[in-house]
């Protein structure tokens, strides 16, 4: 994104924009190390070097934390080779680059966090700060206490053991059941993966929760920010 000089000045909060166009005015201003007088010069944060009295000015970037309840149909990277939708289409009216917090299978709906802070993502998605994920799977059959017993304990899923889950039945809806699976990792079809090594296919998919933020009130396609308190408990 470009900003006029005395805009970048003023975001940085070097001063404010009426103030900011006295300073480049009167050549305290460096670009890329060269002096610019000129008002409303063009500068790229991430390309450009500003520079005020000598000192290299930064614009914070302001830090964006959405929870989305993603339909399914939809992919969580920006693009694949067959042209299908993106959760980010579903988030236009924001200005800020986002990305989606680990993955969700095309056909899965429910919680995906969506954000431009690198640090909050990687914090979440790194299964030794155990921020648990929980799900809804409606699976074919239905599990033995033998198989549930096994799924807690962790099965081998592309030749590596998964860390301790956990699973209940939460409903039966004739030869299939409704069950519960918290997990706290984010490997690649994980759910569906572990399901069927119990012996239980996954029919559907919804991840209903991350820690302790639920997709309650929050229609299937809609968003919402996170407080400041949420995202700091999800950061704990
Ligand atoms: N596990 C899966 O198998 N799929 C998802 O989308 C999420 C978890």
């Amino acid at each position: 994104m470009e900003y006029r000089l005395q805009k970048f000045l003023a975001e940085a909060g070097v001063a404010s924009r009426r103030k900011a166009e006295e300073l480049i005015l009167s050549g305290q201003v460096k670009v890329n190390g060269k002096t610019v007088t000129e008002l409303g010069t063009k500068v790229n944060p991430e390309r450009d070097k500003v520079y005020f009295k000598d000192e290299l000015i930064k614009i914070k970037k302001k830090k964006i934390y959405l929870l989305l309840n993603k339909p399914a149909g939809y992919i969580s990277a920006a693009k694949d080779q067959f042209d299908n939708p993106s959760v980010l289409h579903l988030v236009e009216n924001i200005k800020e680059r986002l990305f989606p917090v680990g993955r969700l299978d095309k056909d899965t709906t429910g919680a995906l966090l969506l954000t431009n802070d690198g640090d909050f993502s990687y914090h979440l998605t790194h299964p030794k700060h155990e921020v648990s994920k929980t799900y809804l799977a409606e699976v074919v059959g239905r599990p033995t206490d033998e198989e549930m017993r096994l799924f807690m304990k962790g099965v081998y899923i592309d030749g590596k053991k998964t860390y301790p889950a956990k699973i209940r039945i939460v409903k039966e809806i004739k030869k299939n059941s409704i069950v519960e699976i918290v997990i706290h990792e984010g490997r690649n079809r994980q759910v569906k993966k572990m399901c069927e090594e119990i012996g239980h296919k996954v029919v559907s998919l919804q991840r209903v929760a991350i820690g302790n933020l639920t997709i309650d009130g929050l229609k299937e396609g809609s968003w919402r920010h996170l407080t400041p308190k949420e995202v700091e408990r999800l950061m704990r």
